[in-house]
């Protein structure tokens, strides 16, 4: 490298050195003289947390918040926001910045829009912000000691939905001041939304979780100061990474926690599904692993559902609305936000006479459901007056009857749920719909069965036609092996043994044969398992390998592929890189290889796997061989089970020895 060059990157670094401090306010601190806009950001001194604009999902508003610097955290993890419910939609004409010893948000029209919210006489000096390695943003006097003087405001006041350690979740009965978690409304939209987490505010010690503030549908039960656990969380007794404590005296009552080691990245968050959640950074996976959640059953968050919306345990879409009605917003239920609730589809003849056939309104049978909010009994005998009861009251929306009597509802339905199949549980529910709602089923039948039949058979062909085209693919990019039973590749002895350079590279060898390091034509790496004493015909072996390659789940190794010739019997797998647990365990001469949250990861991983093999999957498979030697760990240290299914391959007799 020339001089000239050389001068022309330092010019360059210059520039952009620059051009940096341009984007980032140089420091962790808002001065009085200073303003953040558009894409500045300040950050804390030990570059820990980030404060500046941001813009959550898809939403076209801005806020002004704070998350971990992305060099310890690399997906945006907002733990607070300061103008939750009034946002600027152009972040780059709005500014924050100290104005009459106050930190104030200006909007695009220079209206203040979120404040501190002093009084001037706290505030006579010059003010400054300061964002800490914490997480806590405090204002202070210019000038004063962060160390010993009293902040004049901080957010660690203010909680937003994350709770970080060194912050509180309590009162303060002199000021009146509630520290409480409130849940974002959506992942969308940080407004406050109907779920709180909130210290019990009638003094005993335990914290509770609130719907709407009123309604409280969990409690971590009363706190016990000596084995400091709540009563209510007996899974704290294991817990090695949080020390809580809780602190009362005549001014103020509170708990808050640190963690024990002090690099554990760790926040609670009141979620908007109206859980409680536990989450620890995995930085070798780079995501948050949720340690811990409450009420554990999604169905137990009171009105998770909102107005005609029901619950359900079992799928993985929480709220469905009932029959007849549609979500009320349908961007939040996208968004996995459904306190919204759900609207008619048909306004009731009751309501509207000419917009529902002028028929009357009929009731839908429901079975299996738990009881709505709000009943109210009638005094009537029999199931006939109970729906005569129900139908000439335009405000009834449903009704029940059984030996206790008749029950009906008025107005909106709250709380839903759907019992699940296995429990006898649940009431009948008869719920009232417009009459259009109920189709006639004869007229009907021939075109249901003709739209069934027909989606089957383009769903068939199309089926067919994903099939050939992945088994052309599959050709094409082997270039050696023929595809066998839509997934897995029949491989020639001749490829398997180009692919392993004639077997050179043995990765390990187990009760049924040694291992063998591969790579085809395609540079996918393999790892290729050649089987001893296999007993079984050609047709056979192909069987049992077809099912072993129905198998599919991402704790357990895939199987690609065999080969079958003669009497030769392989199977190619996926190659792993980080190789088998035991030898991390027993052979890895390098300290902390494994830390406890990897381990701890890999304890779930592997019970997973194995969770599926003995009970999810078509063909129940117990693995009868579980030991470190067997579990394989990825790339990513993500753990995964080897070596099922393979007694019924090899002689039954070689398998038991
Ligand atoms: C901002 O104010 C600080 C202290 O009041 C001062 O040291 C600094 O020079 C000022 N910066 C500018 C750009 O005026
Ligand atoms: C955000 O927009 C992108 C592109 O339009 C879309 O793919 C994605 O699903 C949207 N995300 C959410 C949460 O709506
Ligand atoms: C700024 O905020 C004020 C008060 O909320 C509002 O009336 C005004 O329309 C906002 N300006 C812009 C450009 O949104
Ligand atoms: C500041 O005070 C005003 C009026 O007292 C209130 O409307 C506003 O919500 C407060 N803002 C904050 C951020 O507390
Ligand atoms: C505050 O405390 C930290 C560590 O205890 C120290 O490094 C720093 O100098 C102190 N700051 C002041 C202004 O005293
Ligand atoms: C706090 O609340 C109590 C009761 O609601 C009230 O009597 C008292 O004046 C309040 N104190 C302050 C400082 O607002
Ligand atoms: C607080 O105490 C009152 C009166 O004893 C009771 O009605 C209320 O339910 C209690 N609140 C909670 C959250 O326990
Ligand atoms: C929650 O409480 C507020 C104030 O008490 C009320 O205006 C609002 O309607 C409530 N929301 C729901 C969904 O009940
Ligand atoms: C747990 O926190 C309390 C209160 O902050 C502290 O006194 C105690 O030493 C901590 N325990 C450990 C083991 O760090
Ligand atoms: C309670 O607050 C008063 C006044 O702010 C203060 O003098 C006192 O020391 C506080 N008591 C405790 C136990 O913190
Ligand atoms: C009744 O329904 C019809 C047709 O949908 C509509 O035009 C009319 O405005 C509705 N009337 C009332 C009172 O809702
Ligand atoms: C419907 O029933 C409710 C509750 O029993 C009652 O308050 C209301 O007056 C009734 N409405 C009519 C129109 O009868």
């Amino acid at each position: 490298m020339d001089a000239k060059t050389k001068r022309s990157l330092v010019l360059l670094l210059c520039l952009c050195l620059h051009l940096k401090t341009h984007v980032c306010l140089a420091a962790d601190t808002i001065d009085a003289n200073q303003s953040l806009s558009g894409d500045q950001t300040i950050v804390s001194a030990g570059k820990v947390f980030e404060l500046g604009f941001f813009k959550p999902g898809n939403s076209s508003n801005y806020y002004i918040g704070m998350w971990y610097s992305k060099q310890l955290v690399s997906l945006e993890t907002i733990v607070w926001v300061a103008n939750r419910e009034t946002p600027v939609s152009d972040r780059f004409s709005s500014v924050l910045r100290i104005s009459d010893g106050n930190l104030v948000l200006f909007n695009e029209s220079n209206t203040p829009i979120w404040s501190t919210n002093l009084s001037s006489t706290t505030t006579s000096g010059s003010a400054q912000a300061v964002l800490l390695d914490s997480g806590n943003l405090v204002l202070r006097t210019a000038g004063s000691n962060a160390n010993t003087s009293e902040p004049l405001w901080q957010s660690f006041d203010h909680p937003a939905h994350t709770w970080l350690p060194g912050a509180r979740i309590g009162f303060n009965t002199v000021t009146n001041q509630t520290l409480i978690l409130t849940s974002w409304k959506s992942s969308e939209d940080p407004a406050p939304g109907l779920f709180t987490l909130e210290l019990d505010p009638n003094g005993s010690n335990a914290y509770l979780i609130f719907w709407n503030r009123s309604r409280q549908y969990w409690s971590s039960g009363a706190w016990d100061a000596n084995s400091r656990i709540f009563s209510g969380v007996p899974e704290m007794n294991h817990n090695y990474i949080y020390n809580f404590s809780y602190v009362t005296n005549k001014n103020e009552s509170y708990f808050t926690y640190s963690v024990y080691n002090p690099k554990t990245i760790s926040r609670f968050v009141m979620h908007t599904s109206g859980q409680i959640q536990q989450l620890t950074w995995l930085e070798i996976s780079s995501q948050w692993n949720l340690f811990w959640n409450q009420p554990r059953k999604q169905c137990e968050v009171y009105d998770l559902c909102g107005a005609f919306g029901s619950c359900n345990e079992v799928s993985t879409i929480s709220c469905n609305c009932l029959t007849g009605f549609e979500p009320k917003l349908q961007r939040d239920w996208n968004l996995q936000a459904y306190s919204g609730g759900c609207k008619r589809k048909t306004p009731l003849h009751c309501e509207n006479a000419t917009s529902a056939d002028g028929k009357q309104d009929q009731f839908l049978k429901m079975v299996r459901m738990s009881l709505p909010e709000n009943v109210q009994s009638v005094k009537v005998e029999t199931i006939a007056g109970c729906e005569s009861i129900c139908l000439n009251n335009c405000s009834c929306t449903a009704y029940a009857y059984n030996s206790s009597g008749c029950s009906i509802w008025i107005g909106d339905l709250f709380n839903l749920q759907e019992s699940t199949s296995s429990d006898s549980q649940g009431i009948t529910l008869y719920l009232r719909l417009a009459a259009s709602e109920f189709k006639s089923p004869k007229s009907n039948k021939g075109l249901i069965i003709g739209v069934v039949a027909g989606s089957a058979a383009g769903i068939a062909i199309l089926l067919g036609l994903i099939v050939v085209v992945i088994l052309r693919q599959r050709k094409r990019v082997t270039g050696t092996g023929k595809a066998v039973e839509g997934s897995l590749v029949a491989f020639g002895y001749r490829d398997l043994q180009d692919a392993t350079k004639n077997f050179s590279e043995k990765l390990g060898g187990g009760g049924f044969g040694s291992v063998f390091k591969g790579i085809l034509p395609d540079s996918s790496v393999i790892a290729v398992k050649k089987l001893e004493s296999v007993s079984q015909g050609e047709k056979q072996f192909r069987t049992e390998v077809s099912t072993i390659g129905t198998i599919q789940h991402v704790n357990l190794v895939r199987l690609r592929g065999f080969c079958s010739e003669g009497t030769k019997r392989m199977l190619v797998y996926d190659y792993m890189a980080n190789g088998s647990l035991d030898s991390h365990l027993f052979h890895d001469t390098r300290p902390n290889v494994l830390d406890w949250k990897t381990r701890y990861q890999i304890a779930l991983g592997t019970a997973r796997g194995l969770a599926y093999l003995h009970e999810k999957c078509r063909d129940c498979i117990i693995h009868c061989d579980i030991k470190p030697e067997n579990i394989l760990l990825d790339t990513e240290l993500g753990p995964k089970v080897a070596d099922f299914g393979l007694a019924k391959l090899v002689g039954r007799d070689s398998a038991g020895s």
